[in-house]
């Protein structure tokens, strides 16, 4: 283990341990320290319910409370150096993890975890809102919960009793520093999202910005303008945001932080306008800062020096989320780290879990699957597991037994590996967090319904001009990468990018034969070049997947049918409305009807008590 340690503090390797008492200990690699500026931000962003961390891999396994913890010393840190450090959060806080999606109502225990954590700037995702009850949650508990730091510059929530609309939150923030006296005008934004239940507005960004408040507001005299957004760092919501605040402040500087698609990522869209995007699922925390800006509390020998900078310098680093970089960056140790609120708050989580009973075993994973990690359709692939194992044994309607049957799911459905060993109950909901039930259409002329699946994968005209891009049925990390690219144009360059994007796709690797002297992880080249993060890794090989698998049940032995049932999971109907008619059919909404009561979560549960009952 020391040869892993060229510099390094292996003495104290021994007693660091995560504060969940099933986590692994994190493991110990060559680090990169974090540099600091005049004004520091931590960020995370679509944390999907993992505020536990990741108990099957020692690298992200520390968990919310260990992240106060670190917040709370990285404060102290500050105030000691006299300059400033903001929270960040990014939204899609929710769906994807047992801690959320295990009780019902969702989210009993998460709320409270959630906002142990003081964010100074923290706005909403689209998985807040696709359901209506966790958007009412949204705006009764965790709005209230961030109170004047919680940002909504284009979304309304519905009013229940008066059935009118009023901001989610308020629209911005106008603060000032507190050892600096930097000036920030902070906004909070929502990509263009239109999948939101009925009980909230999402107004489209280029909209907002016509508007009056946000055109008086980027008119003030700031030190910092600060977008933070559930929006992607190239989207082109950012784009119309960037333009507008420029046409009015053309050096003012600009830090946007982004979010949605998991991935690292980092632009520079000018000297002075700088964005971050930390990743998913408490892997990452986001390191940002800025130096040289202006603020009413310079230290005075400083402020010469500061004058003749022409503009400020930002810096970024990606922080893996465990306990080793925890105590590398603050440099402190398993006693000194903690804070007693960081332990309470394991310890609430730690309670939460067990109410829950997450650890609740199902059955026995008796290998490694992976979502992008292995090719598709291989032995090692999920989704080849999915669509040979899983579907031919869950997609079964009473009724209808013995009719054959097309059963289609979008890989996006699936969120996660499966890792070698106990499959609890947290497991369902990490791999399959959405409450998707399958449907079905009867009788489909099977020379029509067997050209969907090509479809799906290969978009086409028919999808091209609508607001369906057969990318969003692909998982995140692989939709972001596509997004400026339209399916006609995906040629050989597309995916040569594509591949080194997938390279910051981060997993920990079960062997560390191809590489002894590193661990296998995140290995991000941004727009800030080859050193984002902390730790340094040996890269890790991704494939891509397709938009959709397919599984033929009950076909006769030899021959085709006539006829199948096109079984479907629910998020894809519109795409499958959508090809039958390219194809000829005329179905519409009235001709599909419920296949299944079960969710596809409880599917799944079902399939892994039957196959892999065993002890590990
Ligand atoms: C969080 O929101 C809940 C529901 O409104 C409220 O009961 C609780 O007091 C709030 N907590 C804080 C710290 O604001
Ligand atoms: C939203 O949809 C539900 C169910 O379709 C309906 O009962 C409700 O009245 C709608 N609410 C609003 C605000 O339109
Ligand atoms: C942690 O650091 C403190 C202060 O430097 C020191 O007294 C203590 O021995 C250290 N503990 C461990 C376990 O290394
Ligand atoms: C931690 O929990 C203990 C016991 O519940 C409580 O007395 C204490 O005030 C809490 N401390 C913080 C900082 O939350
Ligand atoms: C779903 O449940 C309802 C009510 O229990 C039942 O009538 C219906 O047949 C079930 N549908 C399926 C597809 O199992
Ligand atoms: C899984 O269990 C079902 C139901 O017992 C069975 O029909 C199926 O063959 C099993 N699949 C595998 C891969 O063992």
């Amino acid at each position: 283990m020391t040869r892993l340690l060229p510099c390094i503090l292996s003495s104290i390797l021994s007693l660091v341990a995560a504060e969940q008492p099933s986590a692994p200990n994190p493991v110990a690699a060559p680090m990169r320290s974090l540099p600091w500026g005049d004004l520091n931000f931590l960020q995370t962003t679509d944390t999907h319910g993992w505020q536990a961390g990741h108990l099957q891999e020692a690298q992200y396994s520390a968990d919310w409370g260990d992240y106060i913890s670190f917040a709370e010393r990285m404060r102290e840190k500050a105030d000691t150096m006299g300059v400033d450090l903001l929270l960040v959060d990014t939204g899609d806080r929710i769906e994807g993890n047992g801690l959320y999606d295990g009780s019902t109502p969702k989210g009993e225990y998460f709320y409270d975890i959630m906002k142990e954590q003081h964010i100074d700037v923290i706005c909403t995702g689209n998985h807040e809102l696709y359901q209506a009850d966790a958007a009412a949650r949204e705006y009764d508990i965790t709005v209230p919960n961030f109170s004047g730091r919680y940002l909504a510059s284009n979304l309304d929530y519905i009013n229940p009793e008066t059935g009118k609309p009023v901001p989610m939150a308020q629209r911005y923030r106008k603060f000032t520093t507190k050892n600096r006296g930097i000036r920030v005008l902070a906004f909070g934004f929502l990509f263009d999202f239109t999948g939101n239940a009925n009980n909230t507005v999402v107004q489209p960004v280029e909209q907002t910005i016509k508007e009056d408040w946000f055109q008086e507001a980027i008119r003030e005299d700031v030190d910092l303008f600060l977008i933070i957004g559930h929006v992607t760092l190239r989207g082109p919501e950012y784009k119309a945001l960037y333009d507008a605040i420029r046409g009015q402040k053309w050096d003012t500087p600009i830090q946007f932080f982004g979010g949605h698609s998991h991935i690292r990522n980092y632009a520079k869209y000018d000297s002075n306008a700088h964005g971050l995007q930390a990743g998913r699922y408490m892997e990452t925390i986001g390191w940002m800062s800025i130096k040289g800006l202006g603020g009413s509390k310079k230290v005075e020998e400083e402020s010469r020096e500061l004058k003749t900078r022409s503009t400020p310098t930002f810096k970024r680093r990606y922080i893996d989320n465990n306990l080793f970089g925890y105590h590398y960056h603050t440099g402190l140790n398993d006693t000194t780290f903690p804070t007693e609120h960081g332990k309470n708050v394991s310890a609430m989580i730690n309670d939460a879990r067990k109410e829950l009973k997450l650890d609740h075993t199902f059955g026995c994973a008796p290998k490694d699957l992976w979502m992008s990690r292995a090719k598709y359709p291989s032995s090692d692939s999920l989704f080849s597991w999915l669509e040979k194992e899983v579907l031919p044994v869950v997609v079964v309607n009473e009724e209808r037994k013995g009719v054959p049957t097309l059963a289609l799911a979008n890989t996006g459905t699936l969120r996660f590996d499966v890792f070698k060993g106990a499959f609890t109950k947290d497991t369902t909901f990490i791999i399959s967090p959405f409450v998707s039930k399958f449907l079905v259409i009867k009788d489909v002329p099977y020379k029509s319904a067997k050209g969907i699946l090509d479809l799906l994968n290969n978009g086409g005209p028919v999808f091209e001009t609508s607001d369906f891009h057969t990318s969003q049925l692909a998982p995140p990390e692989q939709l972001s990468v596509l997004e400026d690219i339209t399916p006609a144009t995906l040629a050989q360059d597309h995916f040569d990018a594509f591949k080194s994007q997938q390279e910051q796709i981060p997993l920990i690797s079960r062997s560390e034969k191809d590489s002894p002297d590193l661990i296998p992880g995140y290995t991000t080249k941004d727009e800030g070049g080859s050193d984002g993060d902390d730790t340094i890794h040996s890269p890790i090989t991704f494939y891509r997947v397709p938009n959709c698998v397919q599984a033929p049940i009950s076909f006769p032995a030899e021959g085709d049918p006539e006829n199948v049932d096109l079984v479907f999971v629910d998020f894809i109907q519109p795409w499958i409305l959508m090809a039958l008619q390219f194809k000829g059919e005329k179905y519409g909404k009235q001709d599909v009807q419920s296949y299944t009561n079960s969710t596809l979560t409880e599917l799944l549960a079902g399939w892994i008590k039957d196959n892999w009952s065993h002890d590990c």
